[in-house]
């Protein structure tokens, strides 16, 4: 019999497109959120014929109310963020019972704190942790594999980029926009000689090309540099960029200089917060629409004489539809027991890569 799937977060946009990618599955999650007068609903419409699906209520800031969620083997799939702030009680309530996680965070900080403090943790009770399993970083971390795949020995170090294509009006979600604001002031990271290197996003920029057009990418801490080296033994150096930021990408990069120091100004993160909040109140849930929009994501591999040996490139739909595709897709995999390992895994190592490259073609993502 297939684990039990509990999806957090349901009732927010992310979570709602989970749940219905994971009812057009054929699956029958359970649904968890703060207010149950807003899971009922949802609940009665995804069931269908069947009857309403399973609801629970949880809180983060009733860390038990998350911790009974899940039991062992359970695939629990969260998309309650920003992951910096609310985060913890589900990664922290996986880890303990010995389920299956995957989340939605596109955070550096939250990123790193999975892998380095909840990956051990992890491994003791026999869960596997499986974050940033959306369009943020999944993509990159599989172009980046097939890329390393064809270079071999070769690989001294990978780029990966990412870039939309058809975006209009309020490109991303409000819980986006409050996330990514949030991090405006927090530490980033690189895979950099062999090692892993703290630095503010967008410190280096990356100008690539895919789908016609010149990109330009400002660096971001990703699941590449976490996970792609343990892919190839001779990587020395990896690089994410992201080309979100139009116009003020050369802002952006040159601001990258203070904000370590910024950070250190008194009430500067606390404002930071209340500014993402500020934002938050006044902007839509959903992206204005995402009809027509495309993701292309590059990777490249260069030689240590500096000369490029492989070039990926994959294309897919837009990044919301994508993240709930993937979730859903992995967690029914995870829930069939298709994940080897234990501790927090990248998606290659958690799915292989050609269980990988299937499991994103069920979403749209395919090489371009
Ligand atoms: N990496 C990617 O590619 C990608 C793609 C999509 C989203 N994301 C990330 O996923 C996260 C969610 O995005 P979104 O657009 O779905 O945001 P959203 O619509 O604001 O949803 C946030 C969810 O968190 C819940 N929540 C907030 N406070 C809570 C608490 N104290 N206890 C329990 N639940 C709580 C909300 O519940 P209520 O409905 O009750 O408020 C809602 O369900 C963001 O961090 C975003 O950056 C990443």
């Amino acid at each position: 019999m297939a684990a039990r799937i509990v999806l957090f977060g349901a009732t927010g946009h992310t979570g709602g497109r989970t749940a219905q990618a994971l009812t057009t599955r054929g699956v029958r999650p359970v649904l968890a959120g703060r207010d149950p007068a807003r899971l009922e609903p949802l609940a009665v419409r995804l069931g269908g014929p069947a009857g309403a699906l399973e609801t629970a209520t949880a809180d983060v800031t009733d860390t038990a109310s998350v911790r009974a969620l899940v039991g062992r083997g359970d695939v629990l799939v969260t998309t309650v963020g920003p992951f910096s702030r609310l985060g913890e009680p589900a990664v922290t309530a996986a880890a303990d019972a010995g389920a299956v996680y995957l989340d939605s965070t596109g955070e550096p900080p939250f990123l790193r704190r999975v892998f380095e403090e909840f990956g051990p943790r992890a491994e003791r009770s026999g869960a596997v942790l499986l974050p940033a399993f959306g369009h943020d970083y999944v993509p990159g971390t599989l172009a980046g594999a097939l890329a390393l795949a064809e270079a071999g020995e070769r690989a001294h170090r990978v780029d990966v980029g990412y870039s939309l294509d058809g975006v209009r009006g309020q490109g991303f979600s409000r819980g986006t926009l409050v996330s990514l604001l949030g991090m405006v002031l927090e530490p980033g990271f690189a895979w950099d000689g062999g090692r892993l290197l703290t630095e503010p996003s967008g410190a280096r920029e990356w100008r690539f090309d895919v789908a016609g057009r010149t990109r330009h990418g400002l660096s971001v801490g990703g699941a590449e540099h976490l996970t792609l080296p343990g892919l190839a033994p001779t990587l020395q150096e990896v690089g994410v960029y992201l080309d979100w930021f139009g116009p003020v990408t050369p802002v952006a990069h040159r601001l990258s200089g203070v904000t370590p120091w910024l950070a250190r100004v008194p009430g500067a993160p606390a404002g930071m917060t209340w500014l993402a909040d500020a934002v938050g109140r006044r902007v839509a849930e959903a992206p204005t629409t995402s009809e027509g929009t495309r993701t292309h994501v590059l990777a490249e591999v260069r030689n240590a004489n500096d000369t490029r040996v492989s070039r990926v490139q994959l294309a897919g739909p837009d990044p919301y539809a994508m993240t709930a595709d993937l979730l859903a897709e992995a967690a029914v995999r995870a829930a069939a027991g298709q994940v080897q390992g234990t501790g927090a895994l990248g998606p290659v190592q958690a799915f292989g890569l050609a269980g990988l490259t299937e499991l994103a073609a069920t979403a749209g993502l395919t090489r371009a």
